[in-house]
């Protein structure tokens, strides 16, 4: 009888990128997806670690999960970052019947149907090259149904151990894919409908320094020349190997996404040592500044972490101080939380969580008034937008992001999903920016 999945994702992008594959891996061993979970026979949880909160919310819905599954003698894998850090407790303690890290999920198909077939082992968490599968997977159409949008994981891993950061630890070392690989899955995606992708990477501008493949730029100059593509996003920049050479390659190819995510993580450079970010304000700013002389438009977003251990008023100060002065258009900021076995976990926290806390609310204040600002900014402004989605508010309205990564809707219907528009800034409701179509 054919057995019916249910997945769940959390985390970043690179995690999304995977549930596809994971998807892609279960259909082909005949397995059907399903979105509703008391319909399933097997629930996948592909999960993240990067915080303790994350970390407890999936437990809560996989508690839930097993319940609904197993009612119905279903089993329950969990995949991600947690099954790579605890897999095997989480399969000691009954809550999961099977782990798969990130190094063999792309084949969980095959695993899975081993271990329902009683042959399969039921931890999978070996970090050996040996068992790293690729997950690029240039198949025409790509992963089922030909989509306007599609992730394109260009790195795997992390060696830049940040000092509070367990994503070196879960994810393992860098491994950059092939070029050619990649270019060559890009087209295949441009040819069978895809008009906008994003390079995925923990650290995309390290990109080829492991296997001395093309540099980040000179990858993201070829996927802009390829033709079909309305927009190239890539995320993430960091600040330590960010050159000026992509800035260049942006400002000469229009497909490329004027959204810059570049996380600060902290103002101080003091901390900023203590973090092992390998750059200091002076640095960062130079990049900041280069971007403004460069690009006519552009936005800049961040991600920020407050009450980092040892972190004093005086550098959370020195935060807030470079939120006001750069005017980021958007921010993640994150009370710092511990990760087991990491660097900064061994140095003492002064803060309380009610002071962490009370730190990261006056930063989101801040942050909040800035973003709304440099909204205010686009009105009467023409855009070009890609339409995601019928809106959330009104069926007679689509949403779409500009160049700028600036949510806008429009009048619409779902025939206008996956195509661009130019558009006329008129209002600011809320956070969403609302327009109209210059050709109507
Ligand atoms: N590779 C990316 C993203 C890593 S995780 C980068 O280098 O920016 C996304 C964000 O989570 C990080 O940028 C950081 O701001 C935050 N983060 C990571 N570990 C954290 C921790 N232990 N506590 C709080 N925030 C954390
Ligand atoms: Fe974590 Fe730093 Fe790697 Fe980003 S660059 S994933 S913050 S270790
Ligand atoms: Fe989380 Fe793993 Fe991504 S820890 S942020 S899902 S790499």
């Amino acid at each position: 009888m054919t057995k019916r999945f249910y997945i769940e994702t959390y985390g970043c992008q690179m995690n999304k990128n995977d549930s596809e594959v994971m998807i892609m891996s279960m259909e082909r061993e005949g397995f059907v997806h399903t979105e509703n979970l008391d319909d399933s026979d097997i629930a996948i949880y592909n999960t993240c670690s990067v915080r303790s909160h994350a970390e407890t919310r999936v437990l809560a819905r996989m508690r839930l999960g097993k319940k609904r599954v197993r009612g119905k003698k279903g089993i329950l894998a969990v995949t991600g970052c947690m099954a790579q850090r605890m897999g095997s407790d989480l399969v000691k303690k009954g809550l999961a019947d099977i782990a798969v890290g990130p190094y063999e999920s792309p084949d969980i198909g095959g695993i899975i149907r081993l271990f329902l077939n009683g042959r399969g082992k039921n931890v999978f968490t070996s970090q050996e090259a040996a068992n790293f599968h690729d997950r690029i997977m240039a198949e025409p159409g790509g992963f089922g149904d030909a989509s306007w949008h599609r992730w394109v994981t260009i790195t795997h891993g992390c060696e830049n151990f940040c000092s509070y950061c367990i994503v070196p630890y879960v994810r393992g070392k860098l491994i950059s894919f092939k070029s050619d690989t990649i270019l060559s899955y890009i087209k295949t995606l441009a040819e069978t409908g895809t008009k906008e992708i994003t390079l995925l990477g923990q650290n995309v501008n390290q990109y080829g320094t492991d296997s001395g493949d093309i540099p980040f730029h000179r990858l993201l100059e070829k996927a802009a020349a390829v033709r079909g593509l309305i927009r190239i996003n890539f995320i993430t920049s960091h600040p330590k190997d960010f050159s000026p050479d992509i800035i260049k390659i942006i400002r000469d190819n229009g497909n490329i996404s004027r959204s810059i995510h570049l996380p600060l993580q902290s103002g101080s450079d003091r901390i900023l040592t203590l973090m092992n970010r390998n750059y200091d304000m002076s640095r960062y700013m130079g990049i900041v500044e280069l971007i403004h002389r460069n690009l006519e438009s552009y936005s800049l977003t961040t991600d920020i972490i407050t009450g980092f251990p040892g972190e004093t008023a005086d550098d959370f100060d020195d935060t807030l101080a470079c939120v006001r002065r750069i005017r980021f258009d958007d921010a993640f900021m994150y009370s710092y939380s511990p990760r087991e076995n990491t660097p900064a976990a061994g140095i003492q926290e002064d803060l309380s969580g009610v002071e962490k806390l009370q730190r990261l609310n006056r930063l989101i204040a801040i942050q909040r008034g800035i973003s709304r600002e440099k909204l205010l900014e686009r009105l009467n402004m023409h855009e070009r937008i890609i339409v995601e989605c019928i809106s959330k508010k009104s069926r007679l309205e689509v949403m779409g992001k500009t160049f700028l990564n600036h949510p806008v809707v429009i009048p619409g219907n779902k025939e206008d999903i996956g195509k661009d528009f130019i558009v006329t800034i008129k209002n600011l409701k809320g956070n969403t920016l609302q327009g109209i179509r210059l050709d109507r």
